[in-house]
């Protein structure tokens, strides 16, 4: 077997490189690795040392393929820079281990046809289902990827078909309690960093919070300031703070943000421009990932239960596997929690 410059193999030992070595078959190597009992233990032992002294690492994907037992998931997020995205996937891990799967994990950045480029490449990896936060694009890829036999459940996103399954959190509740507490607290001018509206999760919160506006009697169009973000993240933030900084009018005494990363790019604007928080702009966030409480001035967030997000949504995808045309499909959806901090509530 040559060698690189290195000294590491130029390619990993195979079976047939263990039976030449071990002086018997192939085929008395594989029963070695998986029946060594009809195996004698002077054969068995002269193919382990082989297998040690070559190193060998039986290719399990090419076991399990054979075998038909290969378990894998797909899973396809908006961003895994996202906290909120990786929690909710430790979520998925966690279960997923329980069954012995594993996860293939990727952000398809808001973008259809980068999804749809990662469906195709888990289908050829031959995965069992796919769970998927879709971006703006439509389900047909889904739907058909679940008619060729590939179990399918939406991830952080309601269903809007009967037949794939879902697991999501009421957006619109969530965006109504960010209003209501900064209502509570008597801001009247409130600013609303929010993404694009081809994001299901951007078009929920925005519901929510014009009903609760309607709710509290203000009119949107005197009390709400929209700013509409790129990315949602820090710098998405940070872009939307200078943005209004720069806006005429009166400066809003409160701001809302699509999620914790984008109020974390804001707070770092706002910090930029000598702005108070809370006293001169009051902020709240949406998610609650780990780093909302470790701020300097702990952030206000509308909770979302993350690992329990993650880990339902592959319970489902595992039990729609195992019960098979039995399964009723089922749209879950968990409820949102605001957790006051000192960026909105200096009491707090
Ligand atoms: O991806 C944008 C947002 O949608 C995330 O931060 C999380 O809130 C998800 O629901």
């Amino acid at each position: 077997m040559s060698t690189t410059t290195r000294g590491r193999a130029d390619r990993r030992p195979s079976i047939t490189d263990v039976a030449k070595r071990a002086g018997v078959s192939v085929g008395t190597v594989s029963n070695v690795l998986n029946r060594p009992d009809q195996v004698s233990d002077s054969t068995r032992d002269r193919v382990l040392v082989a297998i040690e002294e070559l190193q060998f690492v039986r290719n399990a994907s090419a076991r399990q393929l054979r075998a038909g037992t290969i378990q894998t998931v797909g899973a396809i997020v908006l961003d895994i820079a996202n906290p909120f995205f990786t929690e909710v996937a430790r979520g998925v891990e966690d279960r997923l281990a329980a069954d012995e799967y594993t996860l293939m994990l990727s952000s398809s950045d808001e973008d259809p046809e980068r999804e749809a480029r990662y469906l195709r490449l888990f289908e050829e990896h031959g995965v069992q289902g796919v769970m998927v936060t879709p971006s703006a694009g439509s389900l047909d890829g889904l739907l058909a990827l679940r008619d060729r036999g590939i179990d399918v459940v939406l991830l952080d996103t309601t269903s809007p078909v009967d037949d794939i399954s879902s697991v999501a959190v009421d957006d619109v509740r969530g965006g109504a309690l960010a209003i209501e507490h900064l209502v509570s607290l008597g801001h009247t001018r409130i600013a609303f960093l929010n993404g694009p509206l081809t994001i299901k999760q951007c078009v929920d919160r925005r519901e929510g919070v014009l009903a609760a506006l309607a709710d509290a009697g203000l009119d949107p169009a005197a009390s709400l300031v929209e700013i509409t973000i790129g990315s949602l993240n820090a710098e998405g933030g940070e872009d939307g703070v200078n943005r209004l900084l720069d806006a005429d009018g009166d400066r809003p005494t409160a701001m809302f943000c699509v999620n914790d990363l984008t109020a974390l790019g804001a707070l770092r604007a706002l910090r930029a421009h000598g702005v108070a928080i809370p006293a001169e702009m009051a902020v709240v966030g949406y998610d609650d990932v780990v780093f909302a409480s470790m701020l300097t001035v702990p952030l206000t967030s509308v909770r979302q239960p993350t690992h329990q997000l993650g880990w339902t949504a592959a319970d489902l995808l595992l039990r729609q596997r195992s019960e098979g045309a039995a399964f009723q499909h089922q749209r879950v959806q968990f409820q949102p929690e605001l957790v006051v901090r000192g960026s909105s509530d200096p009491s707090a």
